[in-house]
């Protein structure tokens, strides 16, 4: 008996003592696979290898070029070849559905040792615990529902910010009447949809909820999604005859140079203006998309990290070393200033570091919209419903975009059809 006992405690010892030395030995290293290809995007994710090296760990990364989905479709086929990436950028539902795999690691370690519980936004805490566990690390929250307006066209005739869409239609026809163009945009199905959530959420908030967030086919094909197509082919109007090819930060340029009235887009655009040398205030104002329904809203987009489970011990080091630096309060402040969102933990204090006006106007009015009850996901970015969904309502507007002989009546039901079919 005692010699069992002393055997047991040996044996127990060794196996910690060697699980040390694996652990002591393993050098951090990361691979992460993400979105950010080029401009403000790629100098933001290029923060998080520096602070990570300086850290102590080795990074790579696999930028891909193109938005979201390419990402996704990259994901998908690593996966089936058996090859998963130790650390993507990865959101909202696809969170949960990956998770569900079994194939993602578990990151409740070292959330539990730096309390992430306790300073993570509680709108994303969800999101990144699909089933009570930390399968992802929040970088940040970005708002969608944007209007960044030309300062120049709006001092010139004499128009202030538009704040429902009956204003906004008629600034742009006394802007297109003095002979500007009124929306810089640039074709792509991401920017189409970015449009369209906030053109569905200004008119009709519920609807919005019932359409993008539960993927209802009736609310697709009521008449408040017609006439939000409606409001959609207006708008496509107001855009100029070079939209196909260009990209959004040409169209932001537009804007910011008063070649065009307005553009919409998500806060990623203050740090590619930031990084081109364009002033808040002086080039540009930045105000919520319009609402008809008053008061505040957002529309919210987060990115962040999952950590698929790997066999190299320097890779699971490496994922720790990574989401540890992610959450650590200094990466919140370096890379949100950088990529104009603001941080996933609300203890940052966003008048110090370097957040220009609109991130902290961001912030006021992502409190707002929580106490007001109008907070919602981004259909367009992959915050409500997964991506067999999105992408199949993306072709659709983007569809409607291109071709102006669709109907808003067509629309809204081939919108239906098309989740119907992928349901
Ligand atoms: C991503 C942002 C990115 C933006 C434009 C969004 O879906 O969440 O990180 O800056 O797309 O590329």
């Amino acid at each position: 008996m005692k010699l069992n006992k002393a055997y047991t405690l040996t044996t127990a010892s060794v196996l910690a003592i060697a699980a040390l030395a694996t652990a002591a030995q393993a050098e951090p290293k990361t691979n992460m696979m993400h979105q950010w290809a080029q401009g403000s995007e790629a100098a933001a994710i290029a923060k998080l290898g520096e602070m990570f090296e300086a850290a102590g760990g080795t990074w790579e990364q696999t930028a891909i070029s193109g938005h979201t989905s390419n990402t996704l479709a990259k994901l998908r086929s690593d996966i089936v070849a058996g090859n998963a990436p130790a650390a993507v950028q990865l959101k909202g539902p696809e969170i949960a559905e990956w998770n569900s795999t079994g194939t993602t690691a578990n990151l409740d370690e070292v959330a539990a040792a730096e309390g992430w519980d306790d300073v993570v936004a509680p709108e994303l805490t969800s999101v990144m615990k699909p089933t009570g566990s930390w399968v992802a690390a929040p970088m940040n929250i970005h708002r969608v529902n944007w209007l960044y307006s030309s300062t120049k066209i709006l001092n010139e005739l004499g128009l202030d910010v538009p704040k429902t869409w009956d204003d906004f239609n008629a600034a742009c026809d006394k802007i297109v009447a003095a002979g500007h163009t009124c929306i810089a945009h640039g074709a792509a199905d991401w920017s189409d949809a970015t449009t369209f959530d906030s053109v569905v959420y200004g008119m009709d908030i519920d609807l919005y909820r019932k359409a993008f967030q539960e993927a209802d086919v009736d609310a697709m094909r009521s008449q408040g999604m017609i006439d939000a197509f409606a409001q959609l082919r207006k708008m496509v109007g107001y855009m100029d005859d070079g939209i196909n090819g260009r990209s959004w930060e040409q169209s932001m340029t537009m804007t910011m140079t008063g070649e065009a009235a307005f553009f919409l887009m998500g806060d990623w655009t203050v740090a590619s203006a930031n990084l081109a040398g364009f002033k808040e205030g002086e080039d540009y104002l930045c105000n919520q998309t319009p609402v008809n329904w008053g008061g505040n809203g957002f529309i919210l987009n987060a990115d962040s990290v999952v950590f698929f489970q790997q066999s190299d011990p320097d890779y699971i080091e490496g994922q720790k070393l990574l989401a540890s630096t992610i959450m650590s309060p200094e990466f919140q402040v370096t890379f949100n200033v950088a990529k104009g969102s603001i941080p996933s933990r609300t203890d940052v204090d966003l008048s110090k570091g370097g957040f220009t006006q609109c991130q902290q106007q961001g912030l006021a009015d992502l409190k707002a919209s929580v106490s007001e009850g109008t907070l919602v996901r981004s259909m367009a970015h992959n915050m409500t419903v997964l991506q067999k969904f999105r992408g199949a309502m993306m072709e659709v507007i983007t569809e409607f975009v291109a071709d102006d002989s669709i109907t808003p009546e067509e629309a809204a039901n081939q919108l239906a059809d098309a989740v119907e079919l992928q349901s």
